[in-house]
């Protein structure tokens, strides 16, 4: 049978513990064994903990009789696979460019209003062959599983129009079935205003929660919807009508907010008890009292800031009032082409003030529960899937300290081990 597994000789084991966000200080609660071992039955861990002692040797040994592969970890560290809880991995084409315009000088929101950004990444998607979809995604979930990333969420966006939004779900979908990596989709149809509909954001919303919203519903294509809650783009009122029809249609809700300026998303979210608001680099301090008074998790993308060069979001601070900080890579052909998992590990420790064990349950169960996955993903304990990695490295803290390397040796999916590194 499939993920029946024992791994021994884990140097050290560190991972958060719960089935729910980890809010404030609980953050830093994680669980370190040395001299760990893991057992999965059925793609499920029923063992983690010391190598030695009854409850191991009793799991183990249930395992063995089940046909388990045995792996010896060689000293290396383990921690939970990753959950990259925000990204836009599905478009057609690049922006190289305007990376060069940005380092010049010339803002994200310029670029936008000159019909660069986000429209022309849809005008690239919209001409874009599903084949050419298929085959863009799938070469980023190879990287991302090489990172370690277990589960990453996906959102459309580059469409804008009911035919490509939907291929750009369709194609997550397709792409689920076909390797390991989960991807939890979501539906960002509010992206941006298209050419067709310029200077009129209220009728393309009445067109979204019209004609393409249902489609996704009853064709259960999305998970979760989103919108780009910003000035010139979707205001408070937009926003919040689309938010409401999709959540009248059984979509849980994400936001773009206070990413450039601050609008006031981070307190829709709040209002809306969406599952998490995301960027946040200008919400209020108001705003997010209000979001850890609802459980709206706080999803910070250190990856946007550094390479726009704003100043990263107070994570620090939203830790210290006790919210739940989730970190994603928000990989997109834009604000962000990357999905570096390693950049993330330095830029919250150097220049976020996290700590080291912030910075893991932010990466792993706390994005499981911006899915709303906390239940199986995110941690290593009994009751979970087995994803977990294993270093190549003694100690969980060179994720950080080995600053922007890939130190993941081997990536473990449902109990089967799914990557190793060459
Ligand atoms: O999360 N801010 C809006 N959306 C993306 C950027 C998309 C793009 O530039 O293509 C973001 O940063
Ligand atoms: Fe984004």
């Amino acid at each position: 049978m499939e993920g029946e597994l024992i791994v021994r000789n884990i140097a050290e084991l560190a991972t958060p513990l719960g089935f729910s966000a980890r809010r404030g200080a609980e953050m830093a609660e994680i669980r370190r064994v040395a001299d760990a071992a893991i057992v999965a039955e059925n793609g499920a861990i029923t063992y983690a903990g010391p190598a030695a002692g009854s409850a191991f040797l009793e799991a183990a040994g249930r395992a063995s009789t089940r046909g388990a592969i045995e792996i010896d970890a060689e000293g290396r560290a383990c921690v939970p696979g990753f959950v990259d809880s925000h990204t836009h991995f599905v478009f057609g084409g690049y922006r190289a460019d305007e990376f060069f315009w940005r380092a010049e000088g010339l803002p994200y929101m310029e670029i936008h209003k000159r019909g660069g950004g986000i429209g022309r990444t849809t005008a690239a998607t919209r001409a874009a062959t599903t084949e050419e979809l298929l085959a863009s995604g799938r070469a980023r979930l190879k990287t991302m599983l090489s990172l370690g990333v277990t589960t990453v969420e996906g959102k459309s966006g580059y469409g804008l129009d009911l035919g490509t939004e939907l291929c750009q779900l369709e194609v997550m979908a397709a792409l689920a079935g076909e390797q390991p990596v989960d991807i939890v989709r979501t539906f960002l149809g509010p992206h941006s205003i298209p050419r067709e509909f310029a200077g009129r954001s209220s009728d393309y919303i009445d067109f979204v929660v019209g004609e393409v919203l249902p489609r996704v519903a009853e064709r259960g294509l999305a998970e979760f919807a989103d919108i780009f809650c910003e000035e010139g783009v979707f205001g408070l009122e937009d926003s919040r009508r689309y938010l409401v029809a999709a959540r009248a249609l059984g979509l849980k809700l994400k936001l773009h907010a206070d990413e450039i300026v601050r609008l006031g998303g981070a307190g829709l979210a709040a209002s809306l008890s969406a599952v998490s608001a995301d960027h946040l680099l200008k919400a209020s301090p108001e705003d997010l009292a209000a979001m850890g008074r609802a459980g709206v998790i706080a999803t910070c993308l250190p990856l946007t800031a550094f390479t726009l060069r704003e100043p990263y979001a107070d994570a620090r601070g939203m830790i210290d009032r006790g919210l739940a900080v989730a970190l994603a890579s928000d990989l997109n052909p834009g604000s962000c082409y990357s999905q570096s998992i390693p950049l993330i590990f330095a830029l919250a420790a150097l220049y976020m003030r996290l700590s080291f064990a912030e910075t893991l349950t932010a990466l792993t169960l706390n994005g499981a529960a911006a899915l709303g996955r906390a239940a199986s993903l995110g941690s290593i304990e009994p009751g979970k899937r087995a994803d977990f990695l294993l270093l190549d490295a003694p100690e969980t803290s060179h994720l950080a300290y080995h600053v922007g390397m890939n130190i993941v040796g081997q990536v473990f999916k449902n109990g089967v081990r799914e990557y190793r590194r060459a």
